[in-house]
């Protein structure tokens, strides 16, 4: 027997033309990502996010900031998707096949989406697989030996810092970016909003626009949150368990997990 909420979200979704999916760091938790605002473990407990993704806390000691940002991507690469990012990812290529729009806006810096084979996907707060000149914006590949180094390598171009490609507190989002998101939310017929707190904007008022533009809005969080609250369809659980028992209740086979 389905739940009836997962088979009101699995019509809403079939019978939608123009899909937006919005993620955050709780699409990657089952991966064993902690959540942005969980408490931060081992040694860098006694550091706070806030502070270190800040160009305030790359100001006042670069180094730290590179060596947290090296061991979140070190960490990153030691896990894989989960069953969510999949279905996702099968959910986007079920409706791309039936020449329908999808596309997938992610707060979140890890690249689980992609690796899980979604294809179209926005990075709304930048992307920890890249990295660029503080000076002169060139982008930088980076090095093995820069992994472990107890500083940020120097641009060849004009030596300044270089630094993740990640949007920082109080940076700019990046505005191609947003432009889309804002008008994709006005446009979809189904905003399906998955792990994310609500508490960051511009993110947090695209499922706003897109009910108040008519949207179906439906939000996957153990926890309710100001966007559940507004959804017409709130799926209280895990993105792990919650999407794929949706995209399974469309008969849309996932692959991988
Ligand atoms: P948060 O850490 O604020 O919220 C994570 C959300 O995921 C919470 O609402 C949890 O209840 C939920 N959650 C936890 N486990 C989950 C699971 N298994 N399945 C589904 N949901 C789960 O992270 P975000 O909302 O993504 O911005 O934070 C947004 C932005 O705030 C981040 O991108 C970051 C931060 O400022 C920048 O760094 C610019």
């Amino acid at each position: 027997m389905v739940d009836p909420l997962i088979e009101q979200a699995a019509r809403a979704l079939s019978s939608a033309q123009t899909i937006l999916v919005l993620t955050g760091a709780g699409v990657s938790a089952e991966s064993g990502v902690p959540t942005f605002r969980e408490a931060q473990t081992g040694l860098w407990a006694r550091y706070q996010p806030e502070k270190l993704a800040s160009p305030e806390g790359w100001a006042a000691d670069p180094g730290l900031v590179w060596r947290w940002y090296m061991a979140r991507f070190g960490g990153l690469e030691t896990v894989r998707p989960n069953p969510g990012h999949y279905a996702l990812a099968a959910l986007e290529a079920a409706i791309s096949e039936d020449g329908r729009e999808f596309v997938l806006f992610t707060q979140n810096v890890d690249h689980f989406h992609e690796v899980a084979g979604s294809r179209r996907v926005r990075h709304l707060h930048g992307n920890l697989a890249s990295y660029r000149c503080s000076g002169c914006d060139r982008s930088y590949p980076l090095r093995p030996e820069d992994r472990g180094a107890e500083q940020p390598p120097s641009c060849p171009s004009c030596g300044c810092l270089i630094r993740p490609d990640v949007v920082w507190f109080g940076e700019m989002l990046p505005p191609g970016v947003v432009e889309e998101a804002w008008t994709a939310s006005r446009r979809c017929d189904v905003m399906l909003v998955v792990g994310t707190s609500g508490q960051v904007y511009p993110a947090a008022q695209f499922p706003h626009v897109a009910r108040d533009a008519g949207a179906t809005v439906i939000d996957v969080n153990p926890d309710p949150t100001p966007i559940s609250r507004i959804a017409q369809i709130y799926l209280q659980g895990a993105s792990g368990v919650m999407v794929p028992r949706v995209v399974a209740a469309m008969g849309i086979e996932t692959e991988g997990s």
